[in-house]
């Protein structure tokens, strides 16, 4: 196939920017916005019938389905077992006949996450996958696919399928709360609203690229980053780590943010970025206060918030990229924006090989 990158330097930053059209596509395929309704057939598993999902999925694909977890044990009171793929095909997990499994990947062909689906199979488990390539073999081997309309990504870091795997994982976590009677019509109306409301979030983050790419231009200067994030923002520390370092080179990790006591702590000294990943939602107090042991050691805080949550800090930070406030179940999909323009800008001002970063392949399909 031919994509061009029209306008864009690079592949990252044209898949960066057509997130709020991809997301949109993505998301009217499962929720009927004009009837405030997931749509009919749009998730044809029985989840009333399922005791529990086993997830698993590579790299990006992965951080998707951790947050994924989040909202259908919350959502749908449905626990969800999830691992990386190359873990999960050795481990020999007991699995319930009940049990759906469930798989997550852009190009429906890595190696680690099909080895998975196939052993799933053969424990007669029905299988779900969550797919942006229709054609590919996990989506020719699943008994439901469940697709991301993010269209070809040619970046090998991955943005747009990510966002599109976070919508499809939150709309079905709202089909299956309605299967389940964990949530009301009047609730399923009101996600189904704020589910829509994403694309246009999306945009408003997209306008803070200005100052993104001032912040990155310091941040290339850097040796190591810590990003920071509790409940459904420690996974976007972990993506937000892993795509500082594919593309630009630079030393990162991701950690919950309650764990930093624990160890990473002790590497924190004033050459150190901490960002911090904190909407104000149910888990904002205890971030920033986990933030705050973070300042007092010297690190250099680059607060990633709404704008509540900039009134309620009183921390003088290094940077505070403020986006609006909005509800808690997008923000995850939502503060994914600033966390890959910042990694992208940082890689631009490094001079790397942003949508070819070596050693790296979009698509692994050998184990
Ligand atoms: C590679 C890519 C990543 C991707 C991962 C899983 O490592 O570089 O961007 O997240 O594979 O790929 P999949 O196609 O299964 O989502």
């Amino acid at each position: 196939f031919l994509v061009s990158k029209g306008n864009h330097r690079h592949f990252m930053e044209k898949e960066i920017h057509e997130q709020p059209e991809v997301i949109s596509h993505t998301l009217a395929n499962y929720l009927d916005f004009s009837k405030g309704m997931i749509r009919a057939g749009a998730a044809p598993v029985d989840f009333s019938k399922v005791d529990r999902i086993a997830a698993s999925a590579c790299g990006t694909a992965y951080y998707a389905g951790l947050v994924g977890k989040y909202w259908f044990e919350h959502i749908a009171r449905l626990p969800v077992d999830i691992d990386v793929a190359s873990e999960f095909r050795y481990r020999e997990m007991p699995l319930s006949k009940n049990s759906l499994a469930l798989f997550v990947s852009q190009s429906g062909e890595t190696a680690d996450t099909l080895a998975s689906l196939r052993y799933c199979k053969q424990q007669g488990l029905s299988i779900g996958t969550i797919v942006n390539v229709k054609e590919s073999t996990m989506a020719r081997e699943s008994n439901t696919v469940f697709p991301t309309l993010a269209g070809p990504e040619v970046g090998v870091a991955s943005t747009k399928a990510f966002t599109c795997q976070l919508s499809v994982l939150a709309s079905l976590a709202v089909a299956a709360g309605k299967m389940r009677g964990t949530i009301t019509d009047e609730e399923e109306r009101r996600l189904v609203r704020e589910l829509s409301e994403i694309p246009r979030y999306a945009t408003q983050a997209l306008k803070l690229e200005a100052q993104i790419e001032g912040i990155s231009r310091e941040l290339s200067q850097v040796k190591h980053v810590l990003y920071l994030g509790r409940g459904t923002s420690y996974p976007l520390a972990l993506e937000g780590a892993l795509k500082l370092k594919e593309i630009s080179y630079i030393h990162a990790e991701g950690y919950a943010a309650g764990e930093l006591k624990h160890g990473p702590i002790a590497l924190i000294d004033e050459s150190m970025p901490v960002i911090v990943i904190a909407p104000h939602d149910r888990w904002f107090e205890k971030t920033i206060s986990n933030m705050q042991e973070a300042a007092a050691r010297g690190g250099k805080i680059i607060l990633i918030t709404d704008e509540k949550g900039a009134a309620a800090s009183t921390l003088k930070t290094w940077h505070t990229i403020v986006l609006p406030e909005m509800p808690e179940v997008i923000t995850p999909i939502v503060y994914t924006l600033p966390i890959q323009m910042l990694a992208y800008h940082t890689a631009v001002f490094m001079g790397t090989d942003v949508d070819q970063p070596r050693n790296l392949a979009k698509s692994v399909t050998v184990e």
